[in-house]
């Protein structure tokens, strides 16, 4: 197909009414000089946005940190947003599939669900499912470098939640080594600790914020609270942080599309 043609003459005149029918029409429009092509006016590709976060892992090698407390109140929290959530659970203590089957028995629904992880299919499991148009939330055990890498591997973003004692803070650092190595390998790589049980009073010692602050982080912090210890087998309900979590999220990776 021969494009339409335009003098550099007229072309000063006619810039904007050149450029509009160019993005309007989607055919481009070649510039002449003295009746010779110089260059040609195509239209913009429009910037694709970020896709959206289908597979979130929530991981550390340390034990007790809250990732299946975390885990299962950013899946309620997402899943208020109107989208289909699955917990893949792929810890063998199966936390995450006792807290479903408890709240079975007590006939309470969750507004997500929770399915076992297969640790040797892991990687496809969650991929299948968020082809498949679900949200998939991973929770992981804790000492599992396997299960942590495919986890991580996966996922479109790891969140690493971290207590604020130094203690926990100092065991950090097999984690994020581990994630360092991942990201080193992978091409597009999405992780941030995320404080758990923050106490806004106690704060956070200054050589723990310090440590803390050559890694990528989340604003937003998990508070402790009572509610999330009562919790297990029922429906979480105290989502502020969570749905906060989630916005934060969709907003670093390019918006809820
Ligand atoms: N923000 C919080 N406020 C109050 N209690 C919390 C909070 N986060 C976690 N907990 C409590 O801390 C304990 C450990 O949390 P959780 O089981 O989620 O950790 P985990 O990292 O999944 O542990 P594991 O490594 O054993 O799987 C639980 O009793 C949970 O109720
Ligand atoms: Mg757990």
């Amino acid at each position: 197909m021969t494009s339409k043609r335009v003098g550099v003459r007229s072309l000063r005149e006619e810039l904007p009414e050149v450029l509009r029918e160019v993005s309007e029409t989607g055919q481009p429009v070649t510039v002449t000089r003295h009746g010779q092509p110089m260059a040609t006016i195509v239209p913009g590709v429009p910037a694709q946005p970020s896709a959206r976060p289908r597979i979130i892992a929530l991981t550390s090698l340390k034990g007790g940190v809250g990732k299946t407390t975390l885990t299962m109140h950013l899946a309620a929290a997402i899943a208020q947003t109107g989208e289909s959530v699955v917990v893949l659970d792929a810890d063998e203590e199966v936390s995450a599939l006792r807290w479903q089957q408890h709240a079975q028995a007590e006939g309470v629904t969750l507004p997500f669900r929770v399915q076992a992880a297969d640790r040797n299919s892991l990687m496809r499991q969650a991929r299948q499912l968020a082809q498949a148009g679900q949200t998939v939330v991973i929770d992981t055990p804790p000492n599992n470098r396997e299960v942590l890498k495919s986890a991580a591997t996966v996922a479109d973003v790891v969140l690493v939640p971290v207590l604020p004692t130094g203690m926990d803070i100092d065991r950090l650092a097999t984690t994020l080594e581990l994630l360092a190595d991942l990201e080193a390998a992978l091409p597009r790589f999405n992780y941030a600790i995320v404080l758990n049980r923050f106490d806004a009073r106690k704060g956070m010692a200054h050589e723990a914020n310090a440590a803390l602050n050559s890694h990528p982080r989340l604003d937003t912090v998990v508070r402790s609270l009572s509610a999330y210890e009562k919790v297990f087998g029922g429906s979480p309900t105290e989502l502020t942080q969570f749905r906060e979590i989630w916005d934060e999220i969709l907003g670093a990776m390019g918006g809820p599309a």
